[in-house]
């Protein structure tokens, strides 16, 4: 094909036919992209100090305090499991009270040997599904709650049915589920409070089965988990784009105990726990408030994670 316009037949001209414009042209595009290289490495260094997860989604000024507060105190423990799980509660203790978390109205409510803290909702009339995983012979903290919030229905899941099933549904007037919720199904090893604390072998259904077929609340308002070393497989699905997310369900806050080396044949719990905070930093959609950090009998640290992203519990929890 013969090319007729004059523009182009002047470029190819330049571009082909003359050496010397050709080895300038090249020479100055290998420099703007040198300049552009090394200008948008300087500036990933510069943001990755802020904000390690460039996003244009937006986030919640919530998210924001929380995150500039906490990821300065926590980077330097990166990667470093054992003294994350020692110093996380201690270095970010002063990130607790910050002005931004008035937005929530977050009360604590004791129960006979812990102190958990529940988001109430703006309108007194909401009525709001409750889940305990792990009830444990305790529903003193649920009855507290009932009475701080009667339109609250309650949904108890227990491997063990003695005292736990006439607990939460004569006591309580909940809804009681036998069995062990956790990562995967099948049979698995669980630590179940009877008489005294031992190993058993019991039935596991996922955590994500059990709250898109069993439970069928598309969204938990108030999520209590104390399974005593089952906490991880639930804490993994509640992320971003995670099952609970495919199944449409939608967790606003969760009290949860994480503890570490209950199980002599399950180990890096300090791991989990150092790899779930930081999903957090990264998803963007949570925050972590009250830490505590227990030495009873096993240590455990326990945190209240609430959601500031979903536009339903925002709406329902956030002022
Ligand atoms: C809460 O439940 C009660 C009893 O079922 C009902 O009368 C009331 O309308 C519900 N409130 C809201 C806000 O849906």
């Amino acid at each position: 094909m013969r090319i007729t316009s004059q523009p182009y037949n002047r470029l190819k001209e330049a571009l082909f036919y003359n050496r010397a414009t050709t080895k300038y042209i090249l020479l100055l595009m290998v420099f703007i992209s040198a300049v552009l290289l090394i200008g948008s490495v300087f500036q990933d260094e510069k943001a990755e100090s802020i904000f390690p997860v460039l996003s244009t989604r937006k986030v919640n000024p919530v998210f924001d305090a929380f995150y500039n507060c906490v990821y300065p105190k926590i980077i330097g423990q990166k990667d470093n499991y054992d003294r994350f799980w020692l110093l996380y509660v201690h270095l970010t203790e002063e990130c607790d009270n910050l002005p931004e978390y008035k937005t929530f109205d977050l009360q604590p409510i004791a129960n006979t040997d812990e102190i958990k803290y529940v988001s109430f909702p703006k309108q007194k009339e909401e009525n709001i599904t409750m889940v305990t995983l792990g009830i444990g012979h305790d529903v003193d903290a649920e009855l507290r709650l009932k009475k701080m919030w009667p339109g609250t229905e309650f949904f108890g899941v227990d491997p063990s049915p003695e005292i736990n099933k006439d607990l939460y549904e004569v006591k309580l007037g909940g809804n009681y589920f036998q069995v062990a919720v956790s990562g995967q199904g099948g049979m698995q090893k669980s630590y179940i409070f009877r008489k005294k604390y031992r190993d058993e072998t019991t039935m596991h259904i996922g955590a994500d089965y059990f709250f898109g077929n069993m439970l069928k609340r598309p969204r938990v308002d108030i999520l209590w988990v104390d399974t005593e070393g089952n906490e991880f497989p639930v804490l993994d699905m509640i992320h971003r784009g995670g099952p609970l997310d495919r199944r449409g369900v939608k967790i606003c806050q969760m009290n949860v105990e994480i503890h570490k080396d209950l199980l002599k044949d399950v180990t890096g719990e300090k791991q989990k726990f150092h790899d779930f905070v930081w999903k957090i930093m990264e998803d963007r959609k949570y925050i972590i408030v009250k830490p505590f950090y227990v030495y009873w009998f096993h240590d455990f640290i326990r945190v209240v994670v609430l959601n500031v992203e979903d536009p339903e519990c925002t709406s329902l929890y956030m002022r």
